[in-house]
């Protein structure tokens, strides 16, 4: 399944040309080599040109594990006509068999792992491949909590009916993309400086492709949109982007950042028996199977534990190159000292249905839906926990309950079925309340 170098005279090449009805598109990036991709067509009828699976980064694993990434040096002719394998990740698909199944059993535990650490790709789709063309630049950031998620979430199907060009990058994940002892041995922000990476090979090679590299814009959704909105404030994206659209997500939401790396990643560790010194616990970190530090990811996170797998706040010491976080992003934005673009931000309409799905097992699996006095009197707190905001004065709760829940009557305040649409919002619009609270996000500014 994965895409494969080849060298020229390798008879996959005579396959490929045979292969896309004869006439495979073909495009020779500058000091590397030819990338064959193949057609596609949009929903509305319309031949497009995918070029899938293309390597921006070398493999991250061995050596390379935790650190920034380095650029994939390759020629030859590259078989792009198969999406990137994804980056190594734990998948949950598995839980909702499992809900089928057992619906009153909140099962976290269950997942198999998929993936890779060799996974560092970019997905490419052109509807003309004229460099003449110079057509905007889509960058979609999938989605997925920095623990899940691929290329699979945002195809050419529908967007590509217009005169864009979509890249959508594979980035680090979980832990192996985010955690951070704050030292040379697992720095931090590894998935952050992927999607910086991924940015630079677009402004190297996205002309070849009929793209205009002084028209890129970021887009995403959830964490996608997060990862937007650290490439917007990042000084190292600094000439490589131009506008940004972010969907559900920034940088300024409680999960956004970790704010106690070293104390997360070593709780994660202590599931893989890696304890003693912040250097010891860190080389035998380095040195574990990624299963292993999946799995010692799962078990933290199934008692709890939050952290570890988000972006950080550089170490002061940072190397230039890779201080890709220089300060904590409330400053940076609050400062307006970040590239002053065009912004769209807003909030998918059901993003809460992620949310409100797994809140919905955990209830069921506590009994809780038909406790009158838990919905009535602490089910907004719990909710609020549930999204990783802490509310110590309870202003946000009372809040929350008053805008969100209220269209409920007085009696019916204990009826979860009829609190569900406004959960929704919640946690549908919640992700929006982080990006106006400040609003200097969307004011022009220098
Ligand atoms: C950690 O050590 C305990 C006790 O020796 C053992 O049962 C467990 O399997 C170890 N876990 C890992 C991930 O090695
Ligand atoms: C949440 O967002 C939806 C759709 O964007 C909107 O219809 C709804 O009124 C919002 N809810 C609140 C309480 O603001
Ligand atoms: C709870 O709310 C649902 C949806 O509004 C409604 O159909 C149901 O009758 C309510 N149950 C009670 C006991 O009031």
């Amino acid at each position: 399944m994965a895409s494969q170098m080849w060298p020229l005279s390798a008879i996959g090449l005579v396959f490929l040309i045979l292969g896309a009805n004869g006439q495979s598109p073909t495009v020779i990036l500058d000091g590397l080599g030819t990338v064959v991709g193949k057609e596609m067509t949009t929903i509305n009828g319309r031949t497009i040109h995918a070029f899938q699976g293309i390597p921006y980064g070398e493999s991250t694993a061995g050596a390379n594990r935790f650190k920034a990434p380095v650029p994939k040096q390759w020629s030859g002719t590259f078989d792009a006509t198969n999406p990137g394998v994804p980056c190594i990740q734990p998948d949950f698909g598995i839980l909702k068999q499992m809900r089928k199944e057992s619906p009153n059993q909140f099962v976290s535990s269950r997942y198999e792992t998929i993936g890779s650490e060799d996974c560092l790709t970019v997905q490419v789709y052109t509807p003309d491949l004229q460099h003449d063309q110079n057509l905007p630049v889509l960058v979609y950031y999938h989605g997925g909590g920095f623990l899940n998620g691929d290329e699979s979430d945002f195809r050419p199907d529908h967007i590509l009916d217009r005169d864009v060009i979509l890249v959508v990058p594979h980035y680090r994940l979980g832990t192996l993309g985010y955690l951070s002892m704050q030292n040379d041995v697992i720095p931090g922000n590894a998935g952050l400086l992927d999607s910086v990476e991924a940015l630079r090979w677009i402004q190297s090679h996205i002309s070849k492709f009929g793209g205009d590299p002084n028209r890129v814009t970021v887009s995403g959704q959830s964490t996608g949109s997060t990862l937007s909105h650290y490439m917007l404030i990042t000084p190292l994206t600094d000439g490589m982007l131009h506008r940004a659209i972010m969907m559900s997500g920034s940088t300024l939401t409680t999960l956004s950042y970790d704010r106690n790396p070293v104390k997360s990643a070593r709780d994660i560790a202590s599931f893989a028996n890696c304890t003693g010194t912040d250097d010891e616990v860190s080389q035998c970190i380095f040195n574990l199977p990624a299963q292993t530090l999946i799995d010692a990811h799962i078990n933290y996170y199934s008692v709890g534990g939050t952290g570890g797998i988000q972006p950080v706040i550089s170490r002061p010491d940072e190397p230039e190159a890779t201080k890709v976080v220089p300060d904590d992003p409330k400053v940076i934005v609050q400062s307006g000292n970040y590239k002053s673009v065009p912004i769209l931000a807003g909030a998918t309409r059901h993003d809460g249905m992620f949310y409100v799905n797994s809140l919905d097992l955990i209830l069921n699996a506590a009994n809780l839906v038909n406790n009158e006095f838990f919905i009535r009197k602490l089910l907004a707190r719990e909710v609020l926990e549930f999204a990783g905001i802490t509310d110590t004065t309870g202003s946000i709760t009372d809040m929350l309950d008053h805008k969100y829940l209220s269209y409920v009557g007085t009696d019916q305040r204990g009826n979860y079925t009829a609190l569900i649409p406004g959960l929704l919002d919640v946690n549908g619009n919640h992700s929006i309340i982080s990006i106006f609270i400040i609003p200097s996000v969307l004011v022009p500014h220098n």
